[in-house]
């Protein structure tokens, strides 16, 4: 089976997490488009969902599932979307698509977290992606110096040789050869640098559920709450 193909089959399976009746909270990506696909078959069940970047609400709205904004809703029943990297305990590295910032929000604001990925993003430890971190441009040198002094090399994420600008409007720092072994602690310390936006390391919104898809099929990782 190709990757894309267990992007899909794991896209089709996450509809059994949809709550009837509830909203769906939707993140970005590759793996999210096969979800996003296979939403539009149920679209009638649900009360609508809320987006996690302006690619998703596109395809959400192309396929005429309602989208509405997160403050417009309370609690999300459930929220759905794919990794870069997945540790043992449901930890994950998010923002290989610079949706990061959006995709916690909604996360933050969602019940349970369903993680849907290929068996390549299943890691020992997160760091093997070069890690996202959306930052105010301002504060963006003094950033990489105090990646440098942990030990990583940082990257401003460009395309066609301009910095690439997020949906929020800021930069994407990509942080190579760290090796994140506590990334609770990791995540609350970078978060307190000046600057940053959002670190790409999901541990305080962790997965509670994790379908990984693999050529025998779709495997579930239940990571619980702790
Ligand atoms: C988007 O910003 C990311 O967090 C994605 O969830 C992650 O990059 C996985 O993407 P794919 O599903 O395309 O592999």
């Amino acid at each position: 089976m190709t990757q894309d193909e267990l992007k899909a089959m794991v896209g089709r399976a996450a509809l059994d997490h949809v709550v009837a009746n509830e909203w769906v909270g939707v993140g970005t990506g590759s793996t999210v488009n096969h979800f996003i696909d296979a939403l539009a078959g149920m679209k009638d069940r649900i009360r609508g969902a809320v987006s996690s970047s302006e690619a998703s609400t596109a395809r959400l709205a192309a396929l005429g599932i309602p989208v509405a904004d997160c403050n417009a809703v309370g609690e999300i029943a459930v929220y759905i979307d794919g990794a870069d990297e997945i540790d043992p305990r449901g930890h994950m590295i998010k923002g290989g698509g610079a949706a990061l910032t959006r995709e916690k929000i909604v996360a933050a604001q969602s019940r349970r977290f369903v993680c849907i990925a290929d068996a390549s993003k299943r890691v020992e430890v997160l760091g093997r992606f070069p890690l996202p971190v959306e930052v105010i441009p301002m504060a963006t040198q003094r950033i990489v110096r105090q990646f440098a002094a942990l030990g990583g090399d940082t990257a401003l994420r460009c395309v066609d040789g301009r910095p690439l600008v997020t949906d929020n409007g800021q930069h994407i720092l990509d942080v190579r050869g760290l090796r994140i072994a506590d990334p609770l602690a990791f995540e609350s310390e970078v978060n307190q640098w000046p600057g940053v936006v959002t670190v790409g390391v999901f541990a305080h919104q962790k997965a509670q559920v994790c379908l990984l898809g693999t050529p025998d099929g779709v495997q579930t990782l239940d990571f619980g709450r702790g």
